[in-house]
């Protein structure tokens, strides 16, 4: 099973940024975990991170037919990004929707997401780990 996980804008800041928040892992240090736990399982982790919603919807496009899921933390744009939802719909590609916190218990924008109601689940408010649930979920459909 090959997976593509996308980080959206200021998630290559993590680590320096409001780590009270968002903890104080670096990206670099998260994609290892969890390409270690993705090895694990078997399964194949490829990712991308970018700041800019254009290069984000490249990468959904050129990776529809490799890929078998995609799971997203589209950072701010989960709430105004319609480009990341066309490519979604656009590619058909399975997605499930991470982030890092609890957008419920923030500000009130961040409870709108513009690609919950396209994607498997959402997972949200558990930090790191949420990545690995994800592909925890995806391994379990195998067996
Ligand atoms: C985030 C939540 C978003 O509201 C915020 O803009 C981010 C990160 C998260 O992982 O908690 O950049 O997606």
């Amino acid at each position: 099973m090959k997976i593509l996980i996308i980080n959206g804008p200021n998630l290559n800041f993590l680590g320096k940024r409001e780590p009270k928040i968002y903890g104080d892992e670096t990206l670099e240090l998260i994609n290892n975990k969890i390409k270690e736990f993705g090895m694990y399982h078997g399964m194949e982790v490829e990712f991308f991170q970018s700041n800019h919603e254009g290069y984000i919807i490249d990468k959904i496009q050129e990776s529809y037919e490799n890929v078998d899921y995609l799971i997203i933390n589209p950072g701010a744009l989960t709430h105004y990004g319609i480009g990341i939802r066309d490519a979604i719909l656009s590619t058909n590609l399975k997605t499930i929707e991470v982030h890092l916190s609890n957008v419920y218990s923030r500000e009130e924008f961040r409870h709108k997401s513009v690609i919950s109601d396209i994607c498997i689940g959402k997972i949200t408010g558990f930090g790191s780990e949420g990545y690995k649930m994800a592909l925890q979920y995806l391994s379990n459909l195998k067996k």
